[in-house]
């Protein structure tokens, strides 16, 4: 198997004396953790300076801080947002999302991008709120962007171009790894690597109980643990050997692994985590189904005023 590369950013790259900086405005529209997440990624990885950066947020509170702590623009109105930024990213809870299209799309400037990071909502949805032709890409990160190392498949819109799906990775490959896939594979990457996180955080806890339970401080069960999973992800991920040859690295006849090992496929872990991944999976599904018919009794309601 070839070495797995990321289009994830670093520090260091950004230092590398190549001018990457991004042109035009990028907007965001709700600032919460995961527009943080973009934006601390994106100064960090120098692929904008923080006055070509807008963010909007309802609490007068939040601007302050973000404007403080990243020196980029932060306003109350959502409008002041739409009106300048050539990319807008909109960033808000899926259920106040279809709202806040509503309140800006006649201000969007023309040629402007639209990428929505909101779980669930589909780009039939999206491009229904917003002026015909307007170029939308929809994304899927995870909560590791948080710490510049998510996992965000990328999917076009109807009329979103090549360049689109560039930008959009590069903006994303600054918090981490990033796909280009058809967004009817969006729901089995919810399933997956959405949802991940917590399946992740499970068995994280899960070993370190273990630990404890063998005798261990939770202090340190805990790290262990942890820096078990990572150490693992990462050696695959560098090596870019099969998980079965690597799992045969630690297993040696009559050793320690492949007893755990036994206990595992006993229980049925394999089995599980399928099961689990198909159940989010499904659950993605159905949710998408009710945003496209939550829009359509919106549009005909609207209709009816
Ligand atoms: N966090 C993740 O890892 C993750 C992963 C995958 C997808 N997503 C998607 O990312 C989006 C944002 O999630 P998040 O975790 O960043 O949520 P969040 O922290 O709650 O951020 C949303 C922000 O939008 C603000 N907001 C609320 N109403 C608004 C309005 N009308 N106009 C402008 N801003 C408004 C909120 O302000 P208040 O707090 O004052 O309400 C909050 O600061 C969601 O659609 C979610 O599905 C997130």
């Amino acid at each position: 198997m070839p070495a797995m590369t990321t289009t994830a950013s670093t520090p260091t790259e950004a230092d590398d004396g190549k001018d990457k900086t991004l042109p035009g405005t990028i907007g965001f529209l709700g600032t919460g953790n995961m527009a943080e997440a973009l934006i601390k990624g994106m100064l960090t990885a120098g692929l904008v300076k923080p006055e070509q950066i807008w963010g909007s947020d309802p609490r007068q509170s939040r601007c302050q801080q973000l404007k403080q702590q990243y020196g980029i623009n932060m306003t109350t109105h959502n409008i002041d947002v739409v009106r300048r930024a050539s990319i807008i990213m909109l960033s808000v809870k899926p259920q106040v999302l279809l709202g806040v299209m509503d309140e800006v799309a006649a201000y969007l400037k023309p040629k402007s991008l639209c990428v929505s990071v909101a779980a669930g909502v589909p780009l039939q949805v999206l491009e229904s709120h917003l002026p015909k032709g307007t170029r939308v890409v929809r994304v899927m990160p995870n909560t590791p962007a948080l710490v510049g190392a998510g996992a965000t498949a990328i999917a076009a819109g109807s009329t979103a171009t090549e360049d689109d799906l560039k930008l959009t990775q590069q903006i994303f490959g600054a918090v981490g790894f990033t796909v280009v896939l058809e967004e009817d594979q969006l729901d089995a990457v919810t399933g997956l690597s959405g949802s991940g996180p917590a399946y992740m955080f499970l068995v994280i806890e899960a070993l370190s109980d273990a630990g404890v339970k063998v005798g261990l401080s939770r202090y340190n069960a805990l790290a262990l643990a942890a820096h078990t999973v990572l150490g693992s992800a990462k050696l695959l991920l560098e090596t870019g050997q099969h998980p079965g040859h690597l799992k045969d690295m630690v297993t040696s006849p009559g050793g320690t692994a492949i007893a755990g090992l036994h206990t595992l496929e006993a229980g049925g872990l394999r089995t599980t985590l399928i099961n689990a991944v198909e159940a989010a999976t499904r659950r993605s599904r159905e949710l998408g189904e009710l945003a496209i018919a939550n829009a359509e009794k919106r549009r005909l309601a609207s209709q009816d005023k």
